[in-house]
């Protein structure tokens, strides 16, 4: 643990907010302040690092001030140099290669001596690319200006297991907050339906080995990302990895907790196969689960989705649905119970 309570931000996707809080909340106070962000006050960085639900966390600093030029003053560089050398201390250590700032006129002179003294105290240069991200913005109570130091050189949110770049991937933070809410436990004998590169599962076991996964994809090149991603994720727990159509696959039946991430657009299919394909998933989704089953769908195709579920007897039973909102899409949770 480092010596210093850090106020902390924390970014999340519009949907993630809830699960994030939680999460956060095990590591000291904290609290949703809008749809896409909380604080948290913590001294442990190590902990704030292992955030799955975070897309990322900066140190924050709010003083009073009337312009970013005041920023500059003695008092306000040396505690932003503390939480800099508290950020560096982090084991294991973290490098960082340039400073690069966000802010609302970053290219005005007092924006770019800001940069430039920051750049000094964390010792590298000033770099537009660069991943040690500061932000300057207007604090919340009027007549004050907040520094943001993100705490690590890549997003929480960028995993280091994804070695393998599978297009239409979800995204890990949505992912981690889809099992949230299909409650996965240690009993479980979850299927991923749909699995690409795996994500889900390979999120899963960072929180908890189910008893038994499977994950299913029709494409091999997808299994073999998602056999990549489970030995760089190197975690506890065996998965079942199966190229095959899941529709037609042998599967042994009895799931406890079920999953799809079917194409969407025209990424992996086409939007009017993709309607006929959702409600084949649910339909082989019903034969293969055990009693009282769940089955979470994240699908783009939400009108498509909703006249699925109007028309057919699927053998599901909406619990609820759960919005999420990254970068103008609009994927949607169906959570669904059997019977
Ligand atoms: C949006 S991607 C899933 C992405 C995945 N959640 C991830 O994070 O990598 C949809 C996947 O559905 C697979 N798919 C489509 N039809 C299928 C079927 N009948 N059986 C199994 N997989 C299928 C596609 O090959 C594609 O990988």
């Amino acid at each position: 643990m480092g010596q210093i309570t850090h106020e902390l931000v924390l970014e999340v996707l519009d949907g993630c907010g809830q699960s994030a809080l939680q999460e956060a909340s095990r590591l000291g106070f904290a609290r949703l302040v809008g749809p896409t962000e909380l604080t948290l006050n913590s001294s442990d960085l190590d902990a704030v690092r292992s955030l799955r639900r975070v897309v990322a966390a900066s140190s924050s600093l709010t003083v009073p001030a009337r312009r970013p030029r005041e920023l500059l003053e003695t008092s306000v560089q040396q505690r932003l140099g503390e939480l800099l050398e508290d950020i560096r201390r982090q084991r294991p250590r973290l490098r960082f290669h340039g400073l690069r700032l966000e802010a609302a006129g970053a290219h005005t002179p007092d924006m770019r001596r800001l940069a430039a003294a920051m750049a000094d105290l964390a010792g590298v240069p000033v770099d537009e690319e660069g991943d040690l991200v500061v932000r300057v913005r207007r604090g919340a109570p009027p007549g004050t200006w907040q520094v943001l130091l993100r705490t690590t050189p890549r997003p929480l949110s960028t995993r280091a297991w994804r070695t393998v770049d599978y297009p239409g991937a979800v995204n890990a933070t949505i992912a981690a907050t889809v099992l949230d809410q299909l409650e996965v436990g240690p009993e479980d004998s979850v299927l991923d339906m749909t699995c690409g590169s795996g994500t889900f599962l390979v999120e899963q076991l960072h929180v908890e080995a189910p008893a038994r996964a499977v994950g299913v994809d029709l494409d091999p090149s997808a299994i073999d990302a998602a056999r990549a991603h489970q030995r760089a994720a190197r975690r506890k727990g065996q998965v079942e990895w199966v190229a095959a159509d899941v529709l037609e696959a042998p599967l042994e039946p009895g799931f406890t907790r079920l999953l799809t991430n079917p194409p969407w657009g025209t990424l992996h299919g086409e939007h009017d196969s993709n309607e006929q394909l959702l409600a084949d998933l649910l339909r082989r989704a019903a034969e293969l689960a055990a009693p009282e089953a769940r089955l979470g769908v994240l699908t783009h195709e939400i009108t498509r989705m909703h006249r699925v579920l109007e028309e057919a007897a699927s053998g599901w039973r909406l619990l609820r649905e759960h919005r999420f909102f990254q970068k103008g899409h609009h994927p949607r949770l169906f959570l669904l119970e059997r019977g």
